[in-house]
């Protein structure tokens, strides 16, 4: 007889980390869930709805990943996987019907700007960019536009903290006025993870990850995920995927609930690491400022403490100049030169060497997506870096 899991809905997210996603405790069964590296299934009879079919459709590599990460984000259905972030950013933009508005926050991710950006341009909807953290400037453009939205036409995209520049949007009251102007809601959750907050708790339609960032953690995979409570969207995303094929391989699949395991512990470290250095980086000499919500005098702190379980692992410092940034980042050794965020490994880039990012992040803005490692060691490095920036 198969033994049941205990009841999902009352562990703790550092809890579920670990034990949502498991085989049936069947005896001799697996504990792991296995690799299915097969692209059709046995078909003995004609098909029913939920039949597996085609691994375009479903793959059951998928089915742990998708559970445990819809258990994270307190919905009621699994999540959907994806091939990338950018890819679920895709199909949850489908969401808006031809000749709809898109409201994005102005420095959100440079790909999911630049996706919104090229779907205006052919005509799919409009698009209008907001300082996400002026919550009475987005109260009134979704005023403005409620009148355009009777039939389901508005998205309000929601990414808090934000990329770059680590502003931070009040989400429940945001999500509150969207959904009074007829408004669904996306949401980001890829700085904050759901170990730190989760965007359906506070009404929010659609959460998107990418994958590729904490959850999975190693900076070995490209991957993206959708959590929803509703049904009917959950079915359109789902639709999305199949018919378009963005769709996510098992061995990545694998990799990311391996990694997924031990988002807790890692995102309690990386978040202690960042707090001691953005605490050393503010009374730096060579640091102009310091962007990070668990500073008390960073704009966003009392916002991220009253809605957020922590203040994420990503810092963004400021320096002199660009040169500056620059010397910064060719003079690190431990911190590793890179985009991307949120692996065990410290990485360090100045972000407007990258075309497609907003003009209107500063040009010696530098990210710091911080690790696992020791926090003196990586202090060493960037002060040591900084000195040296400061002299070149
Ligand atoms: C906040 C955020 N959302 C979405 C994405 C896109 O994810 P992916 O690179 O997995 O396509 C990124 C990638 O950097 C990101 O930082």
């Amino acid at each position: 007889m198969t033994e049941q899991h205990p009841p999902h809905g009352d562990l703790a997210p550092d809890t579920l980390v670990v034990a949502a996603g498991r085989p049936p405790r069947e005896h001799d069964a697996p504990v792991n869930a296995p690799i299915v590296l097969s692209s059709t299934f046995y078909e003995t009879r004609a098909p029913e709805a939920g039949d597996r079919i085609y691994a375009r459709g479903s793959n059951p590599t998928w089915d742990p990943f998708e559970e445990a990460l819809g258990l994270l984000e307190a919905a009621a259905l699994p999540a959907l996987v994806f091939g990338s972030g950018l890819g679920a950013a895709a199909a949850a933009l489908s969401l808006v019907p031809t000749g709809g508005v898109v409201i994005m926050p102005r420095h959100g991710y440079a790909g999911s700007l630049g996706l919104a950006a090229d779907l205006q341009a052919r005509g799919r909807f409009e698009l209008h960019l907001v300082d996400i953290a002026d919550t009475e400037s987005v109260l009134s453009l979704l005023e403005a536009l409620a009148g355009r939205s009777t039939d389901g036409a508005l998205m309000l995209w929601l990414e808090s903290p934000t990329n770059p520049m680590l502003e931070v949007a009040e989400l429940a009251v945001l999500t509150a006025a969207a959904h009074a102007a007829g408004a669904m809601v996306v949401a980001d959750n890829t700085f904050n993870t759901p170990i730190v907050h989760r965007p359906l708790e506070s009404g929010v339609d659609v959460v998107l990850h990418s994958v590729t960032k904490w959850l999975a953690g190693h900076s070995d995979v490209v991957l993206g995920a959708l959590a929803t409570d509703d049904p009917t969207l959950r079915e359109r995303l789902l639709s999305h995927r199949t018919l378009h094929g963005a769709i996510a391989g098992p061995f990545e699949v694998w990799l990311a609930l391996r990694g997924l395991r031990t988002l807790a512990l890692r995102m309690e470290r990386s978040q202690e690491n960042a707090a001691t250095l953005a605490h050393r980086l503010a009374g730096h000499s060579a640091v102009r400022r310091v962007r990070y919500p668990g500073l008390p005098t960073d704009p966003g702190h009392e916002r991220a403490a009253a809605q957020f379980d922590g203040f994420g692992g990503i810092i963004s410092i400021e320096l002199d100049d660009a040169a500056a940034a620059d010397a910064l980042v060719a003079a690190v050794r431990l911190w590793l030169p890179a985009t991307s965020l949120g692996g065990v490994e410290s990485l360090i880039e100045r972000r407007r060497r990258q075309p497609a990012e907003p003009e209107t992040v500063p040009e010696e803005l530098v990210r710091l997506s911080v690790g696992i490692e020791n926090a003196d060691d990586l202090w060493a490095d960037l002060d040591r870096a900084l000195r040296h920036a400061r002299a070149s």
